[in-house]
């Protein structure tokens, strides 16, 4: 029986040695064995981020991922798993090679190569791209014509050959310059000292530009020479050097080739310069694309709004663009004259007067062909004064030619408030706004009385013409004289009421200035005759009638030979841009004034002589009174009539030169009374003439009442009257 017992303590035994066995670390049990236990799968997050856990037999171990080491052992492998990035930008200079940059990542890092530099034969290593090989294959035009493009570590740059630059700025097209803007030879700009100083100045500088051994050398400094520019312009825009309309253009043409010269080299795309009499400012572009977009520079007195199409131009890119606006402070008292080629802005007839109206603005832009731009620019210029447009005012956008004149061609005027008006232009110069000034206020009443007072002048002078004529009882070679006068002056109104202040065709200007010219020198002249007959009724007493012949000869002819003579000389003096008349500048108005003083010198003597004359006679023992009365009435006429009309051009001297209005009106007035006073003394007041009057009328009446009441003989007294009337008109004759 006890071997049942040795059993029972045996299997427990064994049971609790299966229990009680135990596996060594890292040692899973499995049924009655050990076997390793997987670590990295048992327990996630045993190692840490950045790093890869690796089971071994009985263990396991972290090794950092690639890219990252353990921070205190400095191995890639670790029980902890403390791994950390590797800086492989800092720890090696060469990682990336000596053209390319390198940034660190986590765990790797990343090489870019340099700008002009490429990794096309192995990776990490960048080698220079050779712009000028690949511009060759594309094939694009790195350096221009004239250029020669060489190629350098990382870069090219580009070789001019002479005469051509790139304002140095050595990766852009080489193109043409031209010094011989800066010869100062020819033009007045060599006239002006210190224009001579900025021409030279930018010759040098161009000169240099343009020479390829010294291009390579000479640092440009486009700032600096612009500082230069303007310090030069200042004092020669100081009070007094200026004084040609010539100087003007000197400088401003000059100032405009220089900026042109300084704007390819300056270092900024903006640049804003100031002194006392300018103001500037420079926008360049650079690079191998045309740019695009808008531009608008501005400053206190102007503002330009372009874009940078426009500014670049459709010719050959030279590599950058630029715009500049220039506004001078101080040249608009210098250029407030030339406006003789302002055409095309009269209103109902009349010229405007003009001046300017805002500081003289330059604007230029680096397209050559500033003279027809494929946009119009809009110019915003500041008025002087701030006066809103009105009958007697508006604006106009003007432009200075190279000759030394405003000109309004190809520019624009397109809105204007009381402040500013907005210019747009065709081509570039320089601008400013002129004020049209309109004589309104005076003209509309001038006109009328020009008008009623000629029409009334002319029918009393076809009065006068018809008494003259046709009066038997005054026949004589006074009234000869008169008839002569009246035709003339009537001639000379009607040229006067048609055509004085029409200018639009040319030729007919032409024909109406001399044709007044002509008239009035002839109403002068018969004058003159006139005075000559008083004097020798007075002072030969008989004989006093003339050859009618040598009345029209001398009445006629001497106007006629003074005309031809000037038209000869001066062809272009017959009519102006304001009136039909004789030009006052280059002196034809002094072959009518001329003669005009000397008729009324003469005649001054001629009626001082009379009247000395007749004084004596009065004072004789036995005066023949009645015939010395008429004589001093005839005197007292002639001296009236001479004195009104050299009155009147002595107005008339002045009303061409100047608008003034009071002598507008007197001038205007004694014209138009002339023919009125005329006929007032010559008729009215003669005694013969007034019975003759009489007589006619009463004729007219008599023929009236016959045809209403049929009454068939004439008026016995009426024929007695004429009768006696006719003997005191012989004795009138005579005289
Ligand atoms: C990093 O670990 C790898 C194995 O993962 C080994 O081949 C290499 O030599 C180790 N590097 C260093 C620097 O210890
Ligand atoms: C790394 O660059 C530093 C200075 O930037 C220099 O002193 C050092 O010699 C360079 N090391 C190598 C290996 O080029
Ligand atoms: C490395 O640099 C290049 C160029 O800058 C970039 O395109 C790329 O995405 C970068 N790689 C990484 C992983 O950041
Ligand atoms: C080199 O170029 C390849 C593609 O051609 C690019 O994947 C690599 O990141 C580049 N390496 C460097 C250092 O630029
Ligand atoms: C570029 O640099 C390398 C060395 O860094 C030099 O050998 C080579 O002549 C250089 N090339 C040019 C065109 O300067
Ligand atoms: C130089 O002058 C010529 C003619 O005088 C002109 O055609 C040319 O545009 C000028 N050049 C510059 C840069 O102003
Ligand atoms: C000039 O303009 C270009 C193009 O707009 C721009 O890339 C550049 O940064 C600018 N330079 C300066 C100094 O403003
Ligand atoms: C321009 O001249 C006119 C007279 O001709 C004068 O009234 C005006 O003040 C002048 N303007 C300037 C800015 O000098
Ligand atoms: C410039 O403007 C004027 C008037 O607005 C217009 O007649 C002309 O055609 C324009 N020229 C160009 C090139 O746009
Ligand atoms: C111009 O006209 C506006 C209204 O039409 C007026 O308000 C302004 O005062 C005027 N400016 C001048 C200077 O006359
Ligand atoms: C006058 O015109 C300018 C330019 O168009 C504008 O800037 C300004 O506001 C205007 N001023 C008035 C009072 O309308």
């Amino acid at each position: 029986m006890g071997s049942g017992k040795e059993l029972l303590i045996l299997g427990v035994l064994v049971m609790l040695q299966e229990c009680w066995t135990d596996c060594k670390i890292g040692q899973n049990k499995k049924g009655r064995h050990c076997v390793d236990a997987n670590e990295c799968e048992e327990q996630p997050g045993v190692c840490r981020e950045n790093s890869n856990c690796f089971n071994t037999d009985g263990s396991f171990y972290c090794s950092c991922k690639q890219g990252f080491r353990d921070s205190d052992k400095q191995v890639n492998y670790t029980l902890e798993g403390n791994c950390q990035d590797i800086n492989e930008c800092t720890e090696d200079n060469n990682t990336c090679g000596p053209a390319a940059h390198c940034t660190n990542l986590m765990g790797s890092f990343n090489c870019t190569c340099n700008f002009g530099y490429t990794n096309s034969t192995s990776v990490g290593h960048c080698t220079d791209i050779n712009e000028c090989f690949e511009a060759q294959m594309k094939p694009v035009d790195l350096c221009g014509e004239k250029g020669t493009c060489i190629n350098s570590n990382g870069s090219y740059w580009c070789s001019c050959s002479e005469g051509y630059t790139n304002y140095g700025n050595s990766r852009t097209k080489c193109s043409p310059l031209n010094c011989d803007n800066f010869s100062g030879d020819g033009g007045p700009a060599s006239l002006l000292g210190g224009l001579a100083d900025i021409l030279s100045m930018m010759r040098n500088s161009c000169v240099a530009l343009s020479n390829p051994s010294a291009a390579s050398e000479v640092k440009t400094d486009g700032d600096a020479l612009l500082e230069k520019l303007f310090t030069a312009a200042e004092s020669i825009l100081s009070p007094g050097q200026l004084k040609s309309s010539e100087d003007v253009s000197g400088l401003l043409s000059t100032v405009e080739n220089a900026i042109m010269l300084i704007g390819p080299q300056l270092k900024h795309n903006n640049t804003k310069i100031e002194t006392t009499e300018t103001d500037a400012e420079i926008a360049v572009q650079r690079g191998n694309t045309r740019p695009t977009g808008p531009i608008q520079l501005t400053n206190e007195v102007a503002s330009l709004d372009t874009d940078w199409t426009t500014a670049a131009g459709s010719g050959s890119y030279p590599g950058f663009a630029l715009a500049a606006l220039l506004s001078y402070k101080k040249l608009e008292k210098l250029v407030n004259r030339s406006f003789e080629g302002l055409k095309g802005h009269e209103k109902d007839g009349l010229n405007p007067s003009f001046q300017i109206s805002s500081k003289v603005v330059s604007v230029l832009v680096s397209n050559p062909n500033t003279q027809q731009l494929n946009r119009n620019v809009t110019i915003t210029l500041r008025h002087l004064q701030d006066a809103n447009e009105s009958e007697q005012l508006s604006y106009v956008c003007a432009y200075w030619k190279e000759t030394g004149a405003w000109s309004t061609e190809g520019c624009y005027q397109q809105e204007s408030n009381a402040t500013y008006t907005v210019c747009e232009c065709e081509h570039l110069s320089s601008f400013a706004v002129l004020m049209a000034l309109y004589p309104m206020k005076h003209t509309f009443g001038l006109q009328v009385v020009t008008k009623v007072g000629l029409t009334i002048s002319l029918l009393c002078l076809v009065l006068c013409i018809l008494t003259f004529k046709f009066c038997r009882s005054i026949k004589g070679t006074r009234t000869t004289i008169h008839l002569h006068l009246c035709i003339c002056l009537f001639i000379a109104d009607i040229f006067f009421l048609a055509g004085i202040s029409q200018t639009k065709p040319v030729g007919g200007c032409r024909f109406v200035a001399a044709m007044l010219h002509y008239f009035f020198l002839a109403v002068f002249t018969w004058m003159l005759l006139e005075g000559v007959q008083l004097y020798r009724m007075v002072v030969l007493v008989f004989n006093t009638t003339m050859r009618p012949l040598y009345l029209y000869i001398t009445g006629y002819g001497t106007p006629l030979v003074i005309v031809v003579i000037s038209a000869i000389i001066r062809p272009g003096g017959y009519g102006t841009d304001e009136h039909c008349w004789l030009s006052l500048k280059d002196g034809l108005i002094w072959s009518f004034f001329g003669p005009v003083c000397f008729v009324i010198i003469l005649n001054v003597i001629f009626f001082l002589v009379t009247v000395w004359k007749l004084a004596q006679k009065f004072a004789t023992l036995n005066p023949d009174l009645t015939k010395l009365h008429k004589i001093r009435a005839f005197t007292v006429t002639a001296i009236a009539q001479m004195c009104i009309l050299g009155l009147m051009w002595v107005f008339g001297a002045f009303l061409f030169q100047e608008e003034n209005t009071v002598v507008a009106y007197i001038f205007t007035i004694l014209n138009s009374l002339q023919g009125a006073l005329v006929f007032f003394m010559h008729c009215l007041l003669s005694k013969q003439v007034r019975e003759e009057y009489a007589y006619f009328l009463s004729c007219i009446c008599t023929s009236q009442k016959k045809s209403y009441s049929d009454l068939t003989s004439t008026n016995p007294s009426s024929s007695q009257s004429q009768a006696s009337r006719s003997g005191q008109h012989t004795g009138e004759s005579q005289i």
